[in-house]
């Protein structure tokens, strides 16, 4: 299902990004995931590889994962958008729009316990539109079975390493989550 899917996506032309990737990010990692990462668009380096987070804040996303003994070979990572917004912009709200169903098709296959939003983009799209990511990142929303939270987006946290801590906290509250859900079954 998820491989029609990627199919699917990499001949998507719904918006003018389109026009200007070099790769399609579909999302990448293992079907049985309890957590999803989700950033906001690909970026130089993931449009060029074709896979999100490669680049110098996939280097870092790395780094928080292994903190908290998570790694790509137990989370799957995706973003609101699969194609790169030019100069990394955000990505506009019609693109979002255009390319959001993919995305909550790979959460129907997924099933995931856990849903991190990565920075204010991802939080007001899958969480609510009024999030306000430095007031509300850490805390939880439940919808539908699945818990939603958000963090600072790791290159948010390379501009401005002051976040660093909260974002320490952040994951340790993460790892306390997935620990409890999984002794909870
Ligand atoms: N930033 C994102 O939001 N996503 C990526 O895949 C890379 C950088």
């Amino acid at each position: 299902m998820m491989h029609e899917l990627r199919q699917r996506c990499l001949q998507c032309h719904a918006c003018p990004l389109a026009r200007t990737r070099t790769s399609v990010v579909f999302g990448v990692g293992p079907e049985r995931s309890d957590v999803v990462f989700v950033g906001e668009g690909p970026g130089q380096q993931e449009d060029l590889m074709g896979e999100p987070f490669v680049g110098p804040a996939g280097k870092l996303l790395d780094d928080m994962l292994s903190i908290i003994d998570l790694g790509r070979e137990n989370s799957y990572i995706a973003n609101i958008v699969k194609c790169r917004p030019p100069n990394n912009r955000d990505p506009l709200p019609e693109e979002q729009d255009a390319c959001i169903g993919y995305l909550e098709e790979q959460l129907r296959i997924l099933k995931p316990r856990i849903i991190v939003c990565l920075g204010r983009i991802a939080a007001q799209r899958l969480i609510h539109p009024e999030f306000r990511i430095t007031r509300e990142h850490g805390t939880w929303t439940q919808r539908e079975g699945i818990l939603y939270t958000a963090m600072y987006h790791p290159s948010a946290l390379l501009r401005d390493p002051s976040k660093r801590p909260d974002t320490f906290q952040d994951l340790l509250a993460l790892r306390a989550k997935l620990q409890s859900l999984r002794a909870g079954g």
